[in-house]
């Protein structure tokens, strides 16, 4: 007999095939997202669980998670919608899969940046509206990117992935990170021990740091304070990591001249603001949405589930 897997959404093909092959599948035949009760309810007879961004893996789904589920494999890096310490107390292993959205979310992160610098939404509304009326100087004039200065905070994979891509565009780099990486893993950037010491330095800034209790609602009216007047900041690491109200006065005031985004505080029930804002480019949380990605991630996912339930160390865990 095949053991059980719960998955809480639909996966790309080749994950569900290879899937299917191993387990005896419980999913949903639709694509929403599930409440912590269906969710529980997938997992009745489950040896194991497959999640996803977003899903409410919290310390009541532990407290009423069969304990023959010994295993809940998130198709994800971040963890922020698990509760680690309620995992840990009831002895469920947590899998994630890093390493493999490296890529695929630095070149969003770069999307943002030229997006929210080249006005690309205002522009993409003119030719879809065909409110385009003419070629003329003044039309829809940005900010270059090429040349300036750009500063990282999170200089994990994604970061330096974006920092090497940076220097194809002749920028200035800069980081925080809670240590100074080795020299070949800089990409020429130049290290700030502090937040406070790296903003003055951020023409463009780029987050990529995970959401935790410290970086929660990091970027506030003080903090955007300390950047260059007309800075424009990116984001793909997590929504909560900014103060949504603190950022959308910056963007009217002028302090900003734009923002990325690509993730959200309560996604996809975003603050409405964002979307009345003509300095914002915003993307519905699409930093690892390639099929190569998407592949490799949730074939991680299921390494994980196969080493867990063939009695083998789970290879990526938290
Ligand atoms: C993750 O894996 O945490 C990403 O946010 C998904 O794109």
């Amino acid at each position: 007999m095949k053991p059980v897997l719960a998955i809480t959404r639909r996966l790309p093909d080749a994950v569900e095939k290879r899937a299917r092959e191993s387990y005896d599948l419980r999913m949903q035949d639709g694509d929403e997202p599930l409440s912590r009760d269906q969710i529980l309810d997938l997992c009745k007879d489950a040896d194991a669980a497959l999640v996803s961004v977003g899903d409410p893996i919290d310390a009541a789904f532990f407290d009423a998670l069969p304990k023959k589920v010994g295993i809940v494999a998130t198709f994800s890096v971040g963890t922020d919608h698990i509760d680690l310490g309620a995992a840990k107390a009831k002895g469920v292993i947590i899998g994630n899969t890093p390493g493999v959205l490296t890529d695929a979310t630095a070149d969003i992160a770069w999307l943002l940046i030229l997006g929210a610098a080249r006005r690309a939404s205002e522009g993409e509304a003119e030719v879809r509206n065909a409110t385009w009326s003419s070629w003329r100087p003044t039309h829809l004039m940005g900010t270059q990117v090429t040349g300036k200065k750009l500063g990282i905070i999170g200089m994990g994979r994604i970061g330096q992935a974006v920092a090497k891509r940076a220097r194809g565009f002749d920028m200035d780099v800069h980081y925080f990170n809670r240590r100074q990486l080795p020299k070949d893993q800089e990409f020429g950037a130049t290290y700030h021990s502090s937040i406070d010491e790296l903003l003055p330095h951020c023409q463009f800034l780029s987050l990529h740091c995970p959401s935790t209790p410290e970086t929660r609602g990091m970027v506030n009216t003080d903090f955007i304070a300390k950047l260059p007047n007309g800075a424009i900041i990116v984001n793909t690491a997590r929504g909560d990591v900014v103060n949504d109200g603190d950022l959308i006065a910056a963007l009217k005031s002028g302090k900003l001249t734009a923002a990325g985004l690509d993730v959200f505080a309560g996604e996809p029930n975003i603050e409405p603001a964002y979307r009345d804002l003509p300095n914002t480019f915003l993307l519905p949380h699409l930093g690892s949405a390639t099929v190569e990605t998407r592949n490799a991630m949730g074939f991680r996912a299921l390494d994980n589930i196969d080493a867990f339930t063939q009695g083998k160390d789970v290879p990526f865990c938290v």
